[in-house]
């Protein structure tokens, strides 16, 4: 199979380099080989190397920036994403992307279901919507895929983990919010789901993170308890919880994003870990 892939650089574009599965023939691109907002780039590309599929790991993800750079964010996460559906589709490639919990604005108290009705809160959910809208105008239904995931982690990269390690090293106390309420996902079981979805070719709008829900907070004490434990910290500063509200930033967060992977597991027939066990797992590949 020819997997064409976008956001090679990222976290996930890492992770699904590393996790190629056997009979897999990947073109995997960063920005500098291919910048997916330029329309006619992504098409010639895509009409040279004729993949079976097109994995969009590509994204503007600088939240809080997005608010300022609108426009760069709903280029690259909703107009790109409709390039790459349309290079697809004329070249009868299959469309794997991938979006995010911040679609929604987080109002539910229950796992958010796949077909659970949008409403996101800021410029990135808007825009990841826009990609979202763009691929199901696009695409034939029967060769795309959409896949949410959330809180998305990595050895590789930026992500909460690295940076609490990093503070934690620093400081004798921090402060994190505790009411706003997801799951933690390591990109490298993101990236095998990704594989395993590629390779059983399903089609719709999925959900995958890990298994179980947590706050920051909850995640900041488990980061720093499994750190110890892996003597990748020696540290113990005071972590102390506190609501939203006490941390301005200038984009809205949902306050609880916990999705419903129930489609996709079954689809797999896959039961993914908790979101602690891979946490642990990831800490001691760092260390
Ligand atoms: N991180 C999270 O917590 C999170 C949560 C929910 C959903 N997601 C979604 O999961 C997917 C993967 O996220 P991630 O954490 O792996 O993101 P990431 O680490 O920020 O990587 C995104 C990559 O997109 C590339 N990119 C940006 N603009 C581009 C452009 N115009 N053309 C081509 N490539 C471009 C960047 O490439 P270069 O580095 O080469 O410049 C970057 O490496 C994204 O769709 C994201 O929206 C992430």
């Amino acid at each position: 199979m020819k997997i064409f892939l976008t956001g090679a650089n990222g976290q996930l574009g890492w992770e699904l380099q590393r996790t190629i599965p056997p009979g897999i023939t990947l073109n995997a691109f960063g920005s500098k080989e291919l910048d997916i907002t330029d329309q006619n780039a992504v098409a010639q590309m895509v009409a040279t190397l004729v993949p079976d599929l097109i994995i969009n790991a590509a994204a503007y993800t600088a939240v809080d920036n997005a608010e300022q750079n609108s426009e760069r964010a709903f280029l690259v996460n909703g107009h790109a994403a409709g390039h790459l559906a349309q290079a697809a589709r004329d070249n009868g490639a299959r469309l794997i992307h991938i979006s995010t919990d911040f679609i929604f604005d987080g109002k539910k108290s229950s796992p958010y279901l796949p077909t659970d009705p949008a409403n996101p809160l800021g410029v990135y959910g808007k825009s990841k919507l826009l990609g979202e809208e763009r691929i199901l105008a696009i695409g034939k239904a029967c060769d795309t895929t959409i896949i949410r995931t959330a809180w998305v982690y990595s050895s590789h990269g930026h992500n909460f983990v690295k940076t609490m390690l990093r503070l934690m090293q620093q400081r004798d106390a921090l402060s994190v919010i505790a009411d706003q309420i997801g799951t933690p996902t390591w990109a490298h079981g993101l990236a095998q789901g990704v594989w395993a979805v590629a390779l059983k070719g399903i089609n719709g709008v999925h959900h995958w993170t890990d298994a179980g829900t947590a706050s920051w907070y909850d995640f900041a004490i488990a980061i720093m308890e499994e750190a110890r434990a892996l003597g990748l910290l020696s540290r113990q500063p005071s972590i102390r919880p506190i609501p939203t509200s006490d941390y301005p930033l200038p984009a809205q967060r949902p306050p609880y994003s916990v999705l419903d992977k129930a489609s996709l597991w079954q689809a797999l027939t896959l039961n993914p870990s908790h979101w602690r066990v891979e946490l642990r797992k990831m800490l001691t590949e760092m260390k």
